[in-house]
Parts: structure tokens; C-alpha cells; sequence
């Protein structure tokens, strides 16, 4: 980023000269924070505008999907045909279901019922009244990647797993609301962590937020739990996904024997709520809105 001549043109995209743009900016805020310690992100990940526009189509297909599953996600209903849905509405779309072969990933999405933290793969069980499922969605429209998920109640939800839900669309929703550009992206962590002590719950470690747009799993990792450490600064362009994982009980997980269904040792339940969000030079912007 401060590799730049003062007549290039910005690392932001906007195609105007550098000392036009955010030189001063660079010296006055990045400068000092990089001299502190903090780590800054490569100029790969900022996204140029006409990138911005490709993951908002990306992210429309995600967002009409969710909404679809909102009244077909029900009781007898099995996670194989959610799975379908989400298949073949990607496709009418143009898109590609991103975790279809992911990393060996058998299915199109993943469906998280109970203590199932996340990337649980659909098969022929049927939902039943009480449970709680993630289903997380990423979509590849164009080459441009869009990651989000929501929690589903269904039928009679016991008070403890409403809470627990709730809790943690609390945990996604403030932890974004504090981003600014130019903070650390730890600070994210240190807001949802607050909120899961504050309710007595745990929050998962073993995995992470992480940017996003123009590849699946890209750096910054956004992790959601509280640290001292210096971790990476937020710069306007940056696409990053908020994904708490909040459990019940303690937040250590195990690997099923499928080697992708991380589940809560104690059984507990779990919940997760994922938005993809871009930092802009006044916050944020959530793009799978
Ligand atoms: N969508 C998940 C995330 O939020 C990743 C799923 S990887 C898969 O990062 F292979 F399980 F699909
Ligand atoms: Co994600
Ligand atoms: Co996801």
C-alpha cells in the first residue's frame, strides 16, 4: 500500500492519482498503526468498485435463496431436499453453489441441526419440531463469491434454544455494527465475546470469519472470540464475512468421523449467524442484506 508512487493511481480503485486520494490518509492513520505493530492487508484484498457491483449480484442470489428457505424450512422436511433447493435455485440463477466439491465437500450447502456447529452435510433426516438448524449458503456468480447464513426455528423451540439463537444473531449484528475502517479487525471479537459472557455462552474458536469476494476463504481472519494480540487493520474495499459460532455450553468442538461435522464435545447446542460485509470509508456495508 505505501509502495505506490504519488502518480500511480489509488490502491482504492477509484483510478484517481494516489496523492489525489488516500496518500494523506496512508500517512496520517496507516502509517503510525503499521508502525505499531499492526499487520496490513495486501492491496489484493481490496476490492475494486466494478469487483464491489460483481459480489452484490453474487450476494442477491445468496439473499433470494435464504429467503426461500424461510417458509420451506419446516418440520418432516430433510436437509437433502433444502440441499436441492438451494442447488437448483443457484443454478436458475447462473450461479455456482460454492461448497459443492469444496475441499471434498460432498453437497451444495451445509445444514447445521442442534449441536452441530457447522458444515454439516445434508441427507435424508427429517427435521422435526424443536430443532435448530444453520443452513449457510455461498454463491460463485461470475467468479464472485457470497457467504451467509441463517438460523431456523422449528416448530415448538424450546425458551433455551430461542435464546440461544437470538443471542447470536445479537453477537453477528453488534459485531458488525462496530466495524470502522481503519480499526483493528480483532475488535470484532471483542464485541461478540462481551455479548456471549454477558448471556453465559461460549464462543467457538476453532474457526473463523475470513474475507471473501473473490475467493472462498481469503485473509484477513475475523475471529470472533477476545484478543490483545494486534491483528490485521480494516481498510475501505476489504469483504469479510462476521460468522459467530456461539454454543450453549463450552465452546470445544470435534470432528464427526465424515471429517467435515464439527459438533460441540458436551452436546450443547449451537448457533450461527453469517453476513458478508464490506468496510467503506464510513463503516460498513452489509452486502447480503
Ligand atoms: N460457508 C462456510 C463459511 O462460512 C464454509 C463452508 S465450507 C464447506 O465459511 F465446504 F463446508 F462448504
Ligand atoms: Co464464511
Ligand atoms: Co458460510
Amino acid at each position: 500500500m505505501f509502495k505506490l508512487g504519488r502518480n500511480d493511481k489509488c490502491w482504492c480503485g477509484s483510478g484517481k492519482k494516489y496523492k489525489a486520494c488516500h496518500e494523506r490518509s496512508d500517512e496520517e492513520i496507516l502509517r503510525p498503526l503499521m508502525d505499531q505493530g499492526y499487520p496490513m492487508p495486501g492491496r489484493e484484498l481490496i476490492l475494486t468498485p466494478e469487483q464491489i457491483e460483481g459480489v452484490r449480484k453474487s450476494a442477491k442470489v445468496s439473499v433470494s435463496i435464504m429467503d426461500a428457505l424461510e417458509d420451506f424450512v419446516k418440520e418432516g422436511v430433510t436437509t437433502n431436499q433444502i440441499n436441492t433447493l438451494v442447488d437448483t435455485m443457484t443454478r436458475e440463477a447462473g450461479g455456482i453453489p460454492a461448497p459443492l466439491n469444496y475441499e471434498g465437500f460432498p453437497k451444495s450447502v451445509c445444514t447445521s441441526v442442534n449441536d452441530v456447529i457447522c458444515h454439516g452435510i445434508p441427507d435424508d433426516t427429517p427435521l422435526k419440531s424443536g430443532d435448530i438448524i444453520n443452513v449457510d449458503v455461498t454463491t460463485i456468480l461470475d467468479g464472485y463469491y457470497s457467504d451467509m447464513s441463517r438460523m431456523y426455528m422449528i416448530g415448538d423451540v424450546s425458551d433455551e434454544a430461542r435464546r440461544l439463537v437470538e443471542v447470536t444473531k445479537q453477537c453477528m449484528d453488534e459485531g458488525i455494527k462496530c466495524i470502522k475502517p481503519y480499526m483493528p479487525v480483532g475488535n470484532i471479537g471483542n464485541t461478540i465475546h462481551d455479548i456471549a459472557d454477558e448471556n453465559g455462552y461460549s464462543v467457538v474458536r476453532a474457526l473463523c470469519g475470513h474475507g471473501v469476494g473473490l475467493d472462498f476463504h481469503s485473509d484477513p481472519v475475523v475471529n470472533h472470540f477476545r484478543t490483545n494480540r494486534k491483528t490485521m487493520i480494516l481498510v475501505p474495499g476489504m469483504m469479510i464475512t462476521v460468522e459467530p459460532m456461539i454454543n450453549a455450553g463450552a465452546y470445544d468442538c470435534e470432528i464427526l468421523d465424515d471429517d467435515w461435522t464439527v459438533v460441540t464435545k458436551d452436546g450443547s447446542l449451537s448457533a450461527q449467524w453469517e453476513h458478508t460485509v464490506l468496510i467503506t470509508e464510513d463503516g460498513y456495508e452489509i452486502i447480503t442484506k
